[in-house]
């Protein structure tokens, strides 16, 4: 039989089987501080309503703090048989503050309480991410800025297609994580409300100052039925799966740099403090931590569907369930944070080779486009000027030249009445130059929008 905690007087103690299998103590603790700073605001409020005295708050709060104390010594003692961080810590409580200790529980339950600490946890978390991601789009935009004019193939099916800077092709993954960085504060608005006052499923019968705890914890507002604010979980959810676009972003990312840093490639080079060695082959250099960004993928996706499921199908209100969202939770919100900081120095140390991706660009006749625009601009239907052109790449190919080494005469026997301004737009810098406008490829472009995004990111 397993030893019994002080509280529950109506039961004979679980099994030590079912103890050990109910308890969360093991992995809740990490709500510890936040279940501190709950328990502190909703003490202070119920002095302040009268609904305990003065002396027994302040016990409570000369109390918690001893706990606070020994917990960030590493000096509280941990029992699974207080199940969970709420027992062990009331437990401790009231060994230091006796009855005072007994009345913090007043006009509140366990499941009101939970909810609260998951969501102090996960505010402060989901800030800290979107600080990482800030840092990581500063590392895009200073790489955007200094190859705003570095030439590259753009691809399309992996296969050549277009001149494009890679400037603008790091802006890309900007854009990406602008959007994840809104999406992480949307979900914040839902997240701020605080459950705290909805007790176990129906609000107390104490007269609460619910208003006055949510602003001495920081919370935009209070949760307005209590039956919902106990069991809801959909803002886990919600950040597991704004956590999963980031991660999908990464992995695209990681990808390219794999496929970038092979010698196939070549585009860049990623510095040593990034890569590891073979214990066989001497001469690799293996992008690992490129790889085990992808890899990670997995964990923060399964989080995702794991708050989901765990949400399925439950009936109002809380249900026991809901203790197994924590795990995916912290796992989730660890590791998109530890890859966030990977990405944020991959980003920002890369280091590309501007002649490996202009020899792969002129290889790959991306200029093909921009001719056959030309003769459209002059008034060949688009689709005429498609097939004059592919025309003109076989030749190349079977003269094993390209494009911008086509003299005049030689055009012209494929294009009659080429001219000298066919030729140059044949030149990708002049394809790309082309292409100013809000979104384009053009160095001016890139440079515009590294500008006007570094100024955007100040004022947060
Ligand atoms: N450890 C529990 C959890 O994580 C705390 C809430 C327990 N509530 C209850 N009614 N048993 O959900």
């Amino acid at each position: 039989m397993n030893k019994k905690s002080g509280w529950n007087k109506r039961l004979r103690p679980l099994s030590a089987a079912a103890a050990a299998f109910n308890a969360s103590v093991g992995f809740d603790r990490r709500l510890a501080m936040h279940d501190i700073a709950a328990s502190l605001a909703h003490a202070e409020m119920l002095a302040a309503q009268n609904i305990i005295a003065q002396k027994d708050y302040r016990a409570i709060a000369k109390g918690l703090a001893t706990v606070r104390a020994e917990i960030a010594a590493d000096k509280f003692e941990w029992r699974e048989e207080d199940e969970d961080v709420h027992m062990n810590i009331e437990r401790r409580l009231t060994e230091l503050a006796g009855d005072a200790g007994r009345k913090l529980h007043t006009a509140r339950s366990r499941n009101d309480q939970v909810a609260t600490d998951l969501r102090l946890w996960l505010r402060e978390e989901s800030d800290a991410l979107r600080g990482e991601l800030k840092t990581a789009r500063l590392a895009l935009l200073a790489q955007a800025e200094k190859y705003a004019s570095v030439l590259m193939p753009g691809m399309t099916h992996l296969q050549p297609a277009q001149p494009i800077t890679f400037g603008h092709h790091l802006l890309a993954y900007d854009d990406m994580l602008a959007r994840d960085i809104g999406r992480l504060a949307d979900g914040r608005r839902r997240l701020n409300m605080l459950p705290l006052g909805s007790g176990a499923l129906a609000g107390v019968g104490y007269p609460i100052d619910r208003a006055r705890v949510a602003k001495s914890l920081d919370f935009d507002g209070v949760c307005q039925n209590a039956a919902d604010a106990v069991s809801a979980r959909d803002f886990a959810a919600e950040f597991a799966a704004a956590a999963a676009v980031v991660m999908a972003h990464f992995s695209r990312f990681c990808e390219e740099v794999v496929l970038w840093s092979s010698p196939a490639f070549g585009f860049i080079r990623l510095p040593d403090s990034l890569c590891a060695g073979s214990s066989i082959m001497p001469q690799k250099k293996n992008p690992d931590i490129a790889e085990l960004m992808r890899g990670k993928c997995g964990r923060v996706f399964g989080a995702a569907v794991a708050l989901l499921t765990v949400m399925k199908g439950q009936p109002l209100a809380y249900n026991k369930d809901n203790q197994e969202d924590k795990e995916a939770l912290f796992d989730c919100a660890d590791t998109v944070r530890a890859c966030a900081r990977m990405f944020a120095q991959m980003a920002a140390e890369m280091k590309a080779d501007k002649k490996k991706m202009r020899a792969h660009l002129d290889l790959g006749f991306c200029g093909a486009t921009e001719l056959a625009d030309e003769l459209a601009r002059r008034g060949t239907p688009f689709r005429s000027a498609h097939e004059a052109v592919a025309g003109v790449v076989n030749y190349a190919e079977r003269a094993g030249i390209l494009l911008e080494e086509f003299t005049l005469p030689e055009l012209k026997t494929l294009v009659p009445g080429a001219d000298k301004k066919m030729l140059q737009v044949l030149q990708p810098e002049n394809a790309v130059a082309a292409r100013s406008h809000t979104g384009g490829t053009a160095p001016r472009e890139v440079l515009r929008q590294v500008k006007k995004r570094k100024r955007e990111i100040a004022g947060w």
